[in-house]
């Protein structure tokens, strides 16, 4: 398709990070073909539709606001207008969990994940931990629609995740209380941007201020998944919370010997970057 070319320079133009990929994939999701298969599309099947997606894109609304869906691991989430598109350093975070909970020796693992959006980390460890019990936290009601429509349509495709996770409507601060000292897992990605620094229009004019901004350093919503995980979390059980580049050394604080964590980790994302801390309550 010749009109990629034209569209990738107009995207670059309008300061898109990857315009070249992101044409191929908007394409690709308007002709209903997989990327590879472009090449197949002739003039005659060529959608005009396509020219407004470019229009959107331009306008710098994210590539999965456009084509409706997200990937996660082994999952496609459907995203949109009031949820936090779900990132890939994120799922290096999930897959330490996974590993942890397929390691433990414990006949249904229970996992509280603050903070769901999407319910990309809860459906993700549903699907590939199927003994694992999921309760996934939100407050923003609009973001719980699409956890909602996620779980659904997760365990259509995945069965074995159905009546797997669990939804609570709620502040984390003061959620699960009937868990208190039985969760064998804490996770969370939770908002750890500090209040008035500069982002990419994609997130800053699109993403919910809900699951971006905490507080003037980023680290209130962080401050408050430990304090919430030392009273979930059951003696051994594990913690794990993202956070940006250049936090890890606070993080790693937060969850310092002084609050009664043992085995506190940095660990980084597939960039090489700081990304998540996890620890061990004693
Ligand atoms: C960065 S997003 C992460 C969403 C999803 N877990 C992911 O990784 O893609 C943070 C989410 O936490 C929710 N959130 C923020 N503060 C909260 C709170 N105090 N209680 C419950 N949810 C909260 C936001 O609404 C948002 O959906």
């Amino acid at each position: 398709m010749s009109e990629i070319a034209v569209a990738a320079a107009r995207l670059a133009e309008a300061g898109v990070e990857s315009p070249r990929a992101d044409a191929e994939l908007m394409a690709a999701h308007r002709h209903g073909v997989a990327r590879s298969r472009l090449n197949l599309v002739s003039d005659a099947e060529f959608d005009p539709r396509f020219w407004d997606d470019v229009a959107r894109r331009e306008a710098r609304e994210p590539l999965q606001h456009i084509t409706g869906s997200s990937y996660f691991r082994y999952l496609e989430l459907a995203v949109g207008p009031g949820v936090f598109v779900p990132r890939p350093e994120t799922e290096v975070m999930t897959g330490w969990a996974i590993d942890r909970l397929n390691e433990m020796d414990v006949a249904e693992p229970v996992v509280a994940d603050l903070g769901a959006g999407s319910g990309a980390i809860a459906l993700a460890i549903a699907q590939e931990v199927p003994r694992a019990r999921m309760h996934a936290v939100e407050a923003d009601p609009l973001a719980r629609s699409w956890t909602e429509r996620n779980i659904a349509r997760c365990a259509a495709a995945a069965p074995h995740i159905s009546g797997r996770v669990t939804l609570h409507a709620d502040d984390f601060a003061s959620a699960l209380p009937g868990l208190d000292g039985a969760v064998d897992l804490v996770i969370s990605n939770p908002p750890y941007i500090p209040v008035g620094a500069d982002v990419p229009p994609e997130v800053g004019e699109y993403e919910p201020p809900s699951a971006l901004y905490s507080g003037a350093d980023g680290l209130d919503a962080i401050r408050v998944v430990e304090r919430v995980a030392r009273r979930l979390l059951r003696p051994g059980g594990r913690v794990a919370v993202e956070h940006g580049a250049k936090q890890g050394t606070a993080v790693y604080w937060v969850f310092a010997e002084e609050n009664g964590w043992t085995q506190t980790r940095n660990h980084c994302d597939l960039a090489g970057l700081d990304r998540f801390v996890t620890a061990v309550w004693p």
